[in-house]
C-alpha cells in the first residue's frame, strides 16, 4: 500500500512568518509602558507582574512601582513592607518577595547593572528560563525566542521542526518578533477556539482552521513532589562542598540532606526557600527542579540552590561524599 509522502518542510517558511509578522505588529502592536523602554529593570519588573497576570491589568500595577522605586538600587533598599502595599491585589506575593531579594543582590553583587548572561540571569531569584529569554530578549536585543506557553502553542501549530524556528529568529529584530508573537498569542492564536480567519498567518499556517481544543491531559508522567532535598552548594577553588543538616542520625555518621515537605506545586521554590531561612537560617536561591526521585516511597524534587544571605547552620561536607549519600537514597 501506498503510504503518502509527508510534504517536506518548507526551507523558506520562518522568513515567510517573520515579514508578515512584523508587518502585522507594526500596524496592530498593543502599547504598553513596559514596551517603551530598554531599561533592564523595568523590563524585569514588568515581566515579574505579567507572570500568571493580564497585561492590562499589570499597567497601573507597574507604573506605580517604577514611580515609587524608579531603580534596582531604590528598590534594593526598600522594606518588605513598602513593597507589599505597591504589590496587593496582585496576588502571587513570592514573585514580589523575590524581586526585592533580587533587587538587593543585583545591587551588592553587581553594583546595580543586571547580568545579561541566561546562567547569571537564571540564579537570581525568581528568574527562570522565560524571564531570562524575556529579559535578554528586550533589554539587551539577543535575538531568541521568549518561549512561554502561548509561544509554545503557536510554534507547534506552525512549524515542524527546530530549524525552522532557529530560523525565525535570524533577525535584528527579535524583540519586536517577541511582542508580535506575544499578541497574536493573547488575541489570535489562542488555545482555545483560535481566530484563524482573522490571523496574519494563515495562508501559511498549516494548521489553520484545523485546530481542536486541547484535550484535558489525564494522567501525569511525573508524579508530583511532596517534599524537597536542597543540594545547597559552594564552590571554593576547584572544590564543591555541599551543605548538610545538624540533625544527624544518633547510630550513623552518614551526613543528612536538607529535606522539606511542600504542600503547593506552584510556589514549591518560594515555600521551600522560607522553610529553609527558618531552619538553616540563610536565604536560598534555587533553580527550578529538573529531577524528581522517590525517597523513601516519597516523590522528592531535587533542588539545586546557592546560598545568597546568612551563615548556614550546617556543615559543608565534600562533594565526593554526597555522591555516596545521593547513590544511597
Ligand atoms: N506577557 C509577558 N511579557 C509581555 C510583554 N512584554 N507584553 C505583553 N504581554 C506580556
Amino acid at each position: 500500500m501506498n503510504r503518502p509522502t509527508p510534504l517536506p518542510a518548507d526551507p523558506l517558511l520562518a522568513n515567510k512568518v517573520r515579514t508578515v509578522l512584523l508587518r502585522w505588529y507594526g500596524k496592530n502592536a498593543r502599547r504598553f509602558p513596559w514596551r517603551e523602554t530598554t531599561d533592564p529593570y523595568r523590563i524585569w519588573v514588568s515581566e515579574i507582574m505579567l507572570q500568571q497576570t493580564q497585561a492590562a491589568r499589570v499597567v497601573d500595577y507597574y507604573l506605580r512601582f517604577i514611580a515609587r522605586f524608579p531603580t534596582v538600587q531604590a528598590l534594593s533598599k526598600a522594606r518588605w513592607r513598602e513593597v507589599l502595599p505597591l504589590w496587593r491585589g496582585l496576588g502571587y506575593y513570592s514573585r514580589a518577595r523575590n524581586l526585592l531579594l533580587t533587587a538587593r543582590v543585583v545591587s551588592r553583587e553587581y553594583g546595580g547593572v543586571f547580568p545579561s548572561s541566561d546562567d547569571e540571569l537564571r540564579a537570581l531569584p525568581g528568574i527562570g528560563a522565560y524571564t531570562a529569554s524575556a529579559l535578554r530578549s528586550f533589554a539587551h536585543n539577543v535575538s531568541i525566542p521568549a518561549v512561554d506557553t502561548n509561544l509554545k502553542r503557536i510554534f507547534s501549530r506552525i512549524f515542524s521542526t527546530e530549524k525552522q524556528l532557529s530560523d525565525l529568529f535570524k533577525t535584528t529584530r527579535g524583540a519586536l518578533l517577541n511582542h508580535a508573537l506575544m499578541d497574536l498569542g493573547a488575541e489570535i492564536c489562542t488555545a482555545r477556539a483560535p481566530k484563524c480567519s482573522v490571523c496574519p498567518l494563515r495562508s501559511l499556517c498549516p494548521s489553520a482552521g484545523k485546530v481542536s481544543a486541547p484535550q484535558k491531559k489525564k494522567n501525569r508522567s511525573t508524579p508530583t513532589p511532596r517534599q524537597a532535598l536542597l543540594l545547597i552548594h559552594r564552590k571554593r577553588g576547584t572544590e564543591t562542598s555541599f551543605l548538610t543538616s545538624k540533625t544527624h542520625r544518633p547510630n550513623r555518621k552518614t551526613p543528612s540532606l536538607p529535606i522539606f515537605a511542600i504542600s503547593s506545586q506552584k510556589n514549591l521554590r518560594a515555600e521551600v526557600r522560607a522553610k529553609a531561612f527558618e531552619s538553616l537560617g540563610v536565604e536560598l536561591s534555587i533553580r527550578p527542579p529538573r529531577e524528581i526521585r522517590t525517597i523513601n516511597g516519597i516523590p522528592t524534587a531535587i533542588c539545586r540552590c546557592q546560598v545568597l544571605r546568612g551563615k548556614p547552620s550546617g556543615k559543608w561536607v565534600e562533594e565526593e561524599e554526597i555522591r555516596r549519600v545521593l547513590a544511597r537514597l
